[in-house]
């Protein structure tokens, strides 16, 4: 993770910070998080169909006033507006993307410190993710071998000059070097209450296919076509070992943040160009031989590089036969006040008017990420938790798919992580209490997403207004597999709103919405 060290990305960066240092999280802040202990754990109340027929309206709430955490409501359209200013209209005539689902990444540092957890409290906070007490995610990131959220650095196969991948093996996947990472995936794929979307993205190859014997300091694979092919093939193996662990994965990027990373952890350096030669000679072909079910993902960078990218490889066909979709970071455009200047969310529009036959995703967001100004947890940070719902409901809004959180879980100190990156997470767990973690606003306002948005739901026309003095909510309209709508709408003003929801033939939902606040409604169309 974190954004490359590009020109563009500097100058969006230097916004970034200044950014930074102007919002309240860099400096004073208070504390927002839940708490989950033995004793105390907050949970999400279902709702049942029987209360949104009719009239019905089954509202949740996150706000920061209130302590209301997706707290749920039952209300009832109503014949007349409340006046309000701020205007949502439905229109679920126009359908828009397909969704694949939310979710977060299950790196070896969230094995880790889950593991660190009493077995009742690994439980319980899985439940938190997964179960239908919680926010049911439909999604999960695997690295393929080791990234910086891992206690070092590994691959699948370290015997030099092994071209056929004889050595291969995943075993270190279920050994404590990864938290036994592949019994984290067992238990969540078994708890899931939805099937999980899985993809897989690779750090870096083993040390001996790089040009410099090493997977830092943004290395090139070695420019031969042995090394090529062996690296291809390396998917293939990695698949076939999850198969016979009785594990099945949707997509896999074809490599994490190929534009580079700091260097200070592991990556492999693709050009557009190479990743585009890369997949249509190499990784398309190998496959389709072995996985051809398997979607794959391009890209799987900062948004800021999506049109070189974009360009570069689905303008070629026999690189864009293989591609079923673009994998998008957010660390480059991070926050709203810089998206003005580097306009992001246009970007996206721009690939999907270009290339509609191919789906964008959200495949990694974290805060905390910036070194000295902002790096690391802070726990209870609403900001952090308002960011991540204005990216994924811009994202939402500019066609992408789904929206995949980083590490599901860090300690107090957002690690471990071998390369001192740390970072923010949604869940905090305190590893050497071994009975506590913390909720922290980011996991709610995933929540308002993960939970009501199922996989297969559409995206519906909606059209939201303000006036002169307050800028039109953000919301976004789905229509789900099972027939009901869902609308998300955000408050992230320092003061309160009135606001209305007009569906044609059913009438107003009228709100009174704290600021600072997230709502998700429920009803039939
Ligand atoms: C690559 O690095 C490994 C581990 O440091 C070392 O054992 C090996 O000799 C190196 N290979 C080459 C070709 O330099």
């Amino acid at each position: 993770m974190a954004p490359v060290f590009t020109a563009s990305v500097y100058k969006s960066r230097a916004i970034l910070l200044v950014g930074a240092l102007l919002s309240p999280s860099a400096s004073a802040y208070s504390d927002f998080s839940t708490k989950c202990t033995k004793e105390s754990c907050d949970v999400v109340e279902g709702w049942i169909k029987d209360e949104i027929s009719g009239s019905g309206v089954v509202s949740y709430t996150t706000s920061q006033d209130n302590a209301d955490r997706l707290t749920k409501r039952v209300s009832s359209f109503e014949d007349s507006d409340n006046g309000g200013w701020q205007k949502i209209k439905i229109d679920a005539s126009k359908t828009y993307q397909k969704i694949q689902g939310f979710g977060g990444a299950l790196t070896d540092a969230a094995a880790i410190t889950i593991n660190a957890l009493e077995p009742e409290m690994q439980t319980k906070l899985l439940e938190n993710y997964y179960s239908a007490s919680g926010i049911e995610y439909t999604v999960g990131r695997v690295p393929i071998a080791s990234c910086d959220f891992s206690t070092g650095v590994y691959s699948y196969d370290e015997t030099a000059e092994d071209f056929e991948l004889e050595d291969f093996s995943i075993a270190v996947d279920s050994s404590d070097t990864t938290g036994n990472k592949l019994g984290l995936i067992k238990t969540v794929l078994n708890m899931a209450v939805n099937p999980i979307s899985l993809f897989a993205s690779p750090w870096a190859p083993p040390a001996w296919m790089t040009q410099t014997n090493s997977t830092v300091g943004n290395p090139s694979l070695r420019d031969e076509p042995e090394i090529y092919q062996s690296w291809a093939l390396y998917f293939s193996k990695f698949f076939e070992a999850y198969r016979n662990e009785g594990i099945d994965f949707w997509a896999v990027t074809i490599q994490n943040e190929p534009a580079g990373n700091t260097g200070a952890w592991q990556d492999l350096k693709m050009t557009p160009e190479q990743q585009r030669d890369f997949v249509k000679d190499y990784l398309g072909p190998q496959l389709e031989s072995t996985d051809s079910d398997l979607k794959i993902m391009m890209h799987d960078d900062q948004r800021v590089h999506l049109p070189t990218w974009t360009s570069t490889i689905l303008d070629d066909p026999d690189a864009a036969k293989y591609i079923d979709g673009v994998g998008l970071h957010w660390y480059s455009e991070v926050e709203d006040y810089v998206t003005w200047a580097t306009k992001p969310f246009d970007k996206m529009n721009d690939v999907n008017d270009k290339y509609p036959d191919k789906f964008m995703m959200g495949t990694e967001a974290c805060n905390g990420f910036i070194p000295i100004i902002d790096q690391g947890p802070k726990l209870g940070d609403w900001n952090r938790g308002e960011r991540y719902g204005f990216d994924i409901m811009s994202d939402l809004n500019a066609w992408a798919v789904g929206w995949t959180d980083w590490n599901i879980a860090l300690d107090l100190s957002g690690g471990p992580n071998w390369a001192k990156n740390v970072v923010d997470a949604p869940i905090l767990i305190d590893t050497e209490a071994g009975d506590v973690f913390y909720k922290n606003p980011m996991f709610y306002y995933l929540g308002h997403f993960s939970k009501f948005i199922k996989p297969g739901s559409v995206r519906i026309g909606l059209e939201s207004t303000g006036n002169l003095i307050s800028a039109p909510m953000e919301a976004a309209g789905f229509l789900t597999p099972d027939g009901e709508i869902v609308v998300v709408v955000m408050n992230r003003d320092i003061a309160g709103h009135k606001y209305n929801i007009e569906v044609t033939g059913k009438g107003f939902i009228n709100v009174d919405v704290p600021k600072h606040s997230i709502q998700t409604f429920i009803f039939a169309p």
